[in-house]
């Protein structure tokens, strides 16, 4: 048996625009995906969760092609969580040249499902490490992000960043653009969440992005104007001047509402934290319902929010510098 976790992430800055070439900073929390593998000897997956639903499942199916389900990862989260840890163990069967080999997986998380915090690639990155070192390889860090990173291409249909693997697989603040993934300097982030209790649908609202962008100069102005926002905030973060990363993550805010991916939940709780003090607040990854990210020192923007109509939960998240962890 083989046991990894793998954190969730925030967005300080950039998503969306970094669709189209344009650098964002994810930045890893300690909130984990565990998963724990054991091999199986008659090639079938298991997957087993108790918390992803209230009532748990249990799905198992063996290996041939034909004896594998269409899973169509949009239609629950259930299906979302079946389908990419399937997608990951097609990626440990092709790594390690073990083609046939089956596994019982269980999978324990504390990431909201579907809402901006990087579930599906913590879940991802941990089940590929655990199954391969169930499997007598251990992948370094750079191959564990790729492998990872292909398995979210494959099961999200070609659409996926870097990002979100390559951050939960090493930890810490990330600088991505393009195909170039690299770890920088970030202070210690008060940070604080806000959860709406939904998801949004990602390839819906990437899909909405680009064609705003292919129609309006104005949209491509925007997506462009976020590129300076993380800029900018690059440089906020190695100055560790924490009231301009919060005036900047505002002004990412604004630019991801005008095109289009913010909700009025979203929206509410950023003005509820931006009331209670906060230094800066915006939503984090595709939007359209979900977590929004404040940053505040003090307990007023968690305790603001937990008051707000619309928030389902709120925590604090502490950032972590561990990426995926061998138990
Ligand atoms: O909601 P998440 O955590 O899957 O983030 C999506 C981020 C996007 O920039 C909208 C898409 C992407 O793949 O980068």
């Amino acid at each position: 048996m083989a046991i990894s976790s793998a954190p969730g992430k925030v967005y300080l800055f950039g998503e969306h625009a970094v669709v189209y070439g344009e650098p964002a900073v994810p930045c890893a929390i300690e909130r984990r995906a565990r998963v724990e593998v054991s091999r199986r000897e008659d090639g079938k997956l298991s997957v087993h969760s108790d918390d992803l639903t209230l009532d748990g499942f249990t799905v198992e199916y063996g290996v041939s092609p034909d004896e594998r389900p269409d899973i169509d990862v949009s239609e629950s989260l259930v299906t979302a969580a079946m389908g990419y840890v399937d997608g990951a163990i097609e990626q440990v069967r092709d790594v390690t040249g073990n083609d046939d080999v089956g596994f019982d997986v269980t999978i324990d998380s504390d990431i909201p499902l579907g809402a901006g915090l990087g579930s599906s690639a913590a879940v991802v990155v941990a089940a590929i490490d655990a199954a391969t070192r169930e499997l007598g390889t251990t992948l370094s860090t750079e191959e564990l992000a790729d492998r990872a990173y292909r398995t979210e291409h494959e099961v999200q249909d070609g659409q996926a960043s870097r990002a979100d693997t390559f951050c939960s697989a090493t930890g810490g603040a990330v600088r991505v653009e393009g195909e170039d993934c690299r770890s920088i300097e970030a202070p210690d982030l008060p940070i604080v969440i806000g959860f709406d209790g939904g998801a949004g649908d990602t390839g819906q609202l990437v899909a909405g992005v680009r064609n705003l962008r292919e129609e309006y100069d104005f949209a491509a102005d925007t997506v462009a104007a976020i590129g300076d926002v993380v800029r900018n905030g690059e440089e906020a973060l190695s100055a560790g001047d924490l009231e301009e990363i919060g005036r900047l993550m505002n002004f990412n805010h604004g630019l991801l509402s005008a095109l289009g991916v913010s909700s009025r939940s979203l929206d509410t709780m950023v003005w509820a934290a931006r009331d209670a003090g906060a230094m800066g607040a915006k939503l984090t990854g595709a939007g359209g319902g979900g977590c929004i990210v404040a940053l505040d020192p003090t307990p007023e923007t968690e305790t603001a929010l937990s008051f707000t109509p619309g928030c389902e939960d709120a925590f604090r998240a502490a950032l972590t510098e561990e990426g995926v962890k061998r138990i």
